[in-house]
């Protein structure tokens, strides 16, 4: 194969933008230098892309009167050759002046994990890391994702969906709605964010407003769970159409719940891999994860999350992360580290995935 040319996009608009930075950088460590090319792309806060760039170059001319005075053909011949005439080729973003044969995204978050940019590349042509437009935008919404679960007869934690507007509009209703449905406590949290931002673990029902009034400031959807016993089981999945899941790994958390302090502050959480679990859990957490992530559609990766009680056997699914955390001390690849696919072979064989989603030969 001769040498790749890889975007490499982080930072971005969302929570994660920092922890974007720490993922990419360990990508760019662990590449093999000897097959690709690291071209990065950063964009900052505001969403402003920075790289080596020259601009798309826009032409000013009155197409739609020259299609009306000639033929279809004749005014795509005249953009042709206006487009030619520019020294660049239309509409083609910074991505291909660069020559660029793939984008490895680590934008975490909020446009660059829901489809958003997913789409923008498809729209330029360039094959990209990780799941599509659609198992991007559903995995990205815990209310949908309990929904396509759901179907494909995955478990998941009894919920509610709630909007902000109705929320505002009757509070008092909704709560003693929630107050009949669940037991406490109630896990609420918005349905579109992560890192744990805007979730709480509600005990009681005078925690119960302040609860859901944070989780609709932050997303005009809110989820309202039950809540669910048992160890916090994450599986590494990678490939497209027969997807390989990795040993499973253990999350206990240091606090009351996994929440962004003892994410990214506290540092007590303690990790375990693989999972305390038995053979047959194991067995069993690794289908359903390789279930749940076809019933999604996704493909190239995907760290899928499930609370696993091994008390009585029960597997519920909690959430999917289609751009999980890709640190050195990240679970996803420390999860196929643990299943015999080093770092650097981790990303090789993703940048394939993205090749063969388009259609292209990889070597
Ligand atoms: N239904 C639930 N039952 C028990 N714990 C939960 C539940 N939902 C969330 N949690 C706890 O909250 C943490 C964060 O929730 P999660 O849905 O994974 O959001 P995020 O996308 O922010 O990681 C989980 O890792 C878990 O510790
Ligand atoms: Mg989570």
């Amino acid at each position: 194969m001769s040498k790749r040319t890889v975007a490499l996009l982080f930072g971005g608009k969302s929570t994660e933008h920092e922890i974007s930075i720490i993922s990419a950088r360990s990508i760019a460590l662990n590449i093999d230098p000897l097959l690709y090319r690291i071209i990065p792309f950063y964009i900052d806060h505001e969403g402003r892309w920075f790289c080596e760039g020259i601009a798309a170059k826009i032409l000013d001319f009155d197409l739609a009167g020259l299609m009306r005075s000639t033929s279809r053909q004749q005014a795509e011949a005249e953009l042709r050759s206006r487009a030619a005439a520019s020294g660049q080729p239309l509409f083609d973003f910074n991505f291909r002046a660069l020559e660029v044969d793939v984008a490895f995204n680590v934008l975490h978050g909020s446009y660059g994990e829901d489809g958003r940019v997913q789409g923008l590349l498809d729209t330029l042509g360039i094959p990209y890391t990780g799941c599509g437009v659609s198992a991007s935008a559903i995995a990205m919404d815990k209310a949908l994702t309990k929904l396509c679960a759901g179907d494909a007869g995955i478990a998941t934690a009894p919920g509610m969906t709630l909007l902000a507007s109705d929320y505002n509009a009757d509070a008092d209703a909704i709560d003693d709605n929630i107050e009949n449905r669940f037991a406490w406590p109630v896990f609420v949290k918005p349905a579109s964010l992560g890192s744990s931002v805007g979730i709480t673990k509600v005990h009681r029902r005078e925690e119960l407003r302040a609860a859901v009034l944070l989780a609709c400031s932050l997303d005009r959807k809110v989820l309202v769970e039950a809540s669910v016993k048992g160890k916090e089981i994450e599986v590494a999945v990678l490939g497209n159409e027969n997807p390989l899941a990795s040993v499973p790994g253990e999350i206990q958390p240091g606090s009351d719940f996994y929440d962004f302090e003892d994410k990214y502050i506290r540092n007590e959480a303690e990790t375990f891999i693989p999972a305390r679990l038995s053979e047959t859990l194991v067995e069993e957490v690794r289908k359903q994860a390789i279930a749940v992530y076809r019933a999604l559609g996704c493909s190239g990766m995907s760290r899928v999350d499930f609370f696993v009680n091994d008390e009585t056997g029960a597997i519920v699914l909690n959430e999917i992360n289609t751009i999980p955390g890709f640190t050195d001390i990240s679970m996803y690849p420390q999860l196929f580290e643990a299943s015999g696919i080093p770092f650097g072979e981790l990303i090789d064989r993703l940048l394939r995935c993205a090749f063969e989603n388009n259609g292209i030969s990889a070597d």
